[in-house]
């Protein structure tokens, strides 16, 4: 095992999750069904369904309680599209504000960052049924409204807002190759639109975002998380440069500026970016999120097999912030890492608590991470793990990707032998939070939550954000990089 440095290390550490993958209560509370609810209310089954995940919407006081004796750090979760605004662009839904503003007031509570996802999967159906949803260039309108809701209502508190999780996966899923709801097409010229949506849509919530809120603004960092395979031996115009160049290249330099002629980035050709557009997202990734699940080209035992995805070789988590901050220069997010223990190896309950191999995993894994900032000196500024709930995973409940147990039947929560393990390893490596805040709101205070700062329709009422949690809004964002610039 590689040794851990004993100097304090400037690193939030935490889990993720996303709001289909973990809310359930698809119907509770004014929620209107999203893609996949519509998908499966249709076919007339919830077997495969997200109506309930593992219910996170209800058990949020729980959830949070054991992340807070995790001694996590720092937590991903995403906004429920249909929760939050009714019919796509329409009427705020005050109680779906209201249960996020609850949780962002009890995680800063517990000095725990959010890292607010805005889109993970759940396409609203009315923007599907209205516009067509992804396959349409009126996602860019609609996604603008959406988001200015998010940051009117929590940008008083959430400074790391990530767009669009994977937009390769999500457009590949729902246009090239449709695996998910809505199930709807298949040309590679939707994906490719859909592909230069994400990035327009990136661009343009990080450009109004500063032109709106000059102020709060200063202290908000953006990012687009993307998924990226690490690719060994590493060589020069390989997948993972092409992959790289296309994923990050627009919101950092504005364009894809691999020789596209020459080198392809990608199999098809993507749709060109005007002049305009460039200028556009130029500079609107203020860190690199990144979720690196998988190595290409190298074994990984006891996983002999060769088709098993992901491919759990910590090589990949190990290299890829620098590789990646080498290229941008702008600090780095592990914004998911992890792998599901093979269903094999977990024959009953006690095996998915006791998750051996994933404690054998991050046993070689987490000081490893540690060694991108020891060693490469790069700023990453947290580890995410994917995910804190054994959780919802397209069509699917059998992938156990958490680090804390859902029952399937009474959904009861047991924290998993590797989440203490990282329990420890962080806390025995001392690490220090980048985020630090001043006069974070009492626990008491916070769990009662606020309503909704805005009510009347989102286009007319997205307009000012106020601080309904009391939490201090001390910009973290500068101070983390000049904890980072000592290990520079
Ligand atoms: C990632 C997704 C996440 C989850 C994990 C296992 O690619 O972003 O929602 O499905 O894979």
């Amino acid at each position: 095992m590689a040794a851990v440095a004993q100097q304090p290390i400037s690193m939030a550490w935490g889990f993720g999750g996303s709001a289909l993958q973990t809310e359930g209560a698809w119907n509770v509370d004014g929620k209107e069904p999203d893609v996949f609810d519509a998908y499966y209310t249709n076919l007339g089954t919830s077997v495969k369904a997200p109506f309930i995940a593992a219910d996170h919407y209800h058990r949020i006081d729980e959830d949070l309680k054991i992340l807070a004796d995790l001694g996590a750090t720092a937590y991903r979760f995403s906004i429920s599209w249909s929760r939050v605004l009714k019919n796509c662009t329409g009427e705020i839904n005050p109680q779906g504000i209201a249960f996020y503003n609850k949780m962002i007031n009890q995680l800063l509570a517990y000095k725990i960052e959010p890292f607010l996802t805005m889109y993970h999967w759940d396409l609203p159906q009315t923007c599907q049924d209205s516009f067509g949803g992804w396959a349409s260039d009126k996602i860019v309108d609609a996604f603008l409204v959406y988001a200015d809701v998010l940051l009117a209502n929590f940008g008083d508190r959430v400074n790391y807002w990530l767009t669009i999780n994977e937009p390769r996966a999500n457009c590949d899923m729902c246009m090239m190759n449709p695996k998910f709801p809505p199930m709807t097409t298949n040309t590679p010229e939707l994906y490719m639109k859909c592909m230069k949506n994400s990035h327009l849509i990136h661009g343009n919530v990080v450009k109004n975002a500063r032109a709106k809120y000059p102020a709060l603004s200063k202290n908000w960092k953006f990012s687009i998380p993307q998924i990226m395979e690490w690719v060994e031996p590493q060589s020069d115009g390989s997948s993972l440069d092409k992959q790289t160049q296309w994923f990050y290249d627009p919101c950092v330099f504005g364009d894809v500026t691999c020789n596209l002629d020459v080198t392809k980035c990608v199999t098809i050709d993507p749709v060109p970016f005007t002049q305009a557009e460039k200028d556009l997202m130029k500079g609107t990734c203020d860190f690199i999120a990144v979720n690196v699940y998988s190595t290409v080209g190298v074994s990984a035992d006891p996983i002999s097999d060769p088709t098993y995805w992901p491919n759990p070789n910590p090589i990949g988590p190990r290299k890829m912030p620098k590789f990646l901050y080498d290229r941008y220069k702008v600090p780095i997010v592990l914004s998911e890492i992890g792998f599901h223990v093979p269903n094999s190896m977990e024959n009953n309950i006690q095996d998915v608590i006791k998750d051996t191999y994933r404690v054998q995993w991050w046993q070689e894994a987490a000081p490893l991470v540690l060694e991108a900032i020891t060693v490469d000196k790069v700023p990453l500024l947290a580890m995410l793990a994917w995910s804190l709930l054994d959780n919802y995973e397209f069509n699917t409940y059998s992938l156990r990707w958490g680090h804390v147990a859902v029952d399937c039947k009474f959904l009861t929560r047991t924290v998993k032998d590797s989440a203490k393990y990282l329990k420890d390893f962080f806390a025995n490596a001392t690490l220090i939070s980048p985020f630090v805040r001043t006069a974070a709101p009492s626990a008491t205070a916070s769990a009662t939550g606020s309503g909704p700062t805005n009510t009347g329709s989102a286009a007319a009422t997205a307009t000012t954000a106020k601080n309904s949690g009391g939490a201090a809004t001390v910009a973290a964002g500068l101070t983390s990089l000049a904890i980072f610039l000592l290990f520079a």
